[in-house]
């Protein structure tokens, strides 16, 4: 997709006009109207007409045969998660071309999940890996490299090989989280990355976006960061896994009163949704929630010290 900048009649500084006005890309120019434009940004209409029709040219739309969508699909790989409850779940383990999210409450265990996951991958695919490298967005801080090592060795891998396959990126507020993601590309194709871990998808987003006023700013960017994981995930036969946070529901009375963060944009983003809560000791409970082929069910896992089990 081409910048701003390349359409014809716009500088540096009509398009920081657009940019302030929330016209950050081609794709949204593509889809507005030129009135509406001119109206909020202030420039000329014969301008905005121009750079609307210049847009809509860019924008291509894919046309692909049952036969291509049929032969794609066969390609899906599948990354056990260590236990073979969990991978029931999920029909099979975590499958490459979808996105599979873990929600829940602080030591659930999702960061966990996403450690073993990450060391999974890698292992030969007799073994329930695909021999592939990972991409890891840490958001929190919680990347343990030291936990990372004490699950590859249990699978019986070399440590040091298994953490220089992990790409680890630490970005420090929503902006550079939506960058690094849209960045990505250039690697995705030169390494063979087979998993993307975002953790957490959305505890930037929700400290940078406080207050009423904000939120469908806030949803507009997850929704953009969330598809280009969707796009990346289909168009290099990749698995995307992220974990999110829970929040009180008020309106919730009685039972489990917890809720995904997110609202509508996260509530159909992933293929599989989980919700995962502690148990005694070492048992985790995870409940697939929302899945288009599969029921809803629970079942239960471990996490010890060799990582997550049955
Ligand atoms: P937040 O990021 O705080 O929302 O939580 P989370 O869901 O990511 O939790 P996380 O995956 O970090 O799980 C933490 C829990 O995993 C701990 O409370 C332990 O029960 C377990 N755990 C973490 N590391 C180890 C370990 O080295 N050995 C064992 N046996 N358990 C561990
Ligand atoms: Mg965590």
């Amino acid at each position: 997709m081409k910048e701003l900048e390349d359409l014809k009649g716009v500088g540096p500084a009509t398009a920081q006009k657009l940019r302030e006005a929330g016209y950050e890309n081609v794709e949204i120019i593509a889809t507005s109207s030129p009135y509406e434009i001119a109206e909020n940004t202030g420039l000329p209409i014969e301008l905005c007409k121009s750079i609307v029709e210049q847009a809509k040219e860019e924008i291509k739309i894919d046309v692909v045969s049952g036969y291509e969508l049929y032969k794609t699909r066969q390609n899906i790989g599948k990354i056990t998660t260590g236990s073979q409850k969990l991978n029931e779940l999920l029909g099979g383990g975590v499958e490459t071309q979808s996105i599979v999210e873990f929600y829940g409450k602080f030591s659930s265990g999702k960061s966990q999940v996403g450690f073993q996951l990450s060391v999974n991958v890698q292992l030969p695919k007799d073994k329930g890996g695909l021999e592939g490298k990972v991409v890891f967005i840490d958001t929190e801080s919680t990347f343990r490299p030291d936990r990372i090592a004490e699950m590859a060795k249990s699978k019986g891998l070399d440590p040091d090989e298994v953490l220089k396959n992990i790409f680890v990126i630490k970005p420090q507020n929503s902006e550079e989280q939506i960058l690094a993601v849209e960045k990505l590309e250039y690697m995705l194709k030169d390494e063979n990355i087979k998993l993307i871990v975002v953790d957490s998808l959305t505890s930037h987003f929700r400290a940078d976006f406080i207050g009423r006023g904000s939120l469908s700013d806030r949803q507009q960017k997850l929704n953009r960061h969330i598809h280009n994981l969707q796009r990346y995930a289909e168009k290099y036969n990749l698995a995307v896994y992220f974990t999110n946070q829970v929040m009180e529901n008020p309106g919730m009375m009685f039972g489990d009163s917890t809720i995904p963060i997110g609202g509508n944009v996260l509530a159909h983003a992933a293929t599989y949704r989980v919700y995962v809560r502690k148990g005694k000791d070492e048992k985790r409970i995870a409940r697939l929630v929302d899945s288009p082929n599969l029921p809803e069910r629970e079942v239960v896992f471990r996490i010890t010290s060799a990582g997550v089990t049955d």
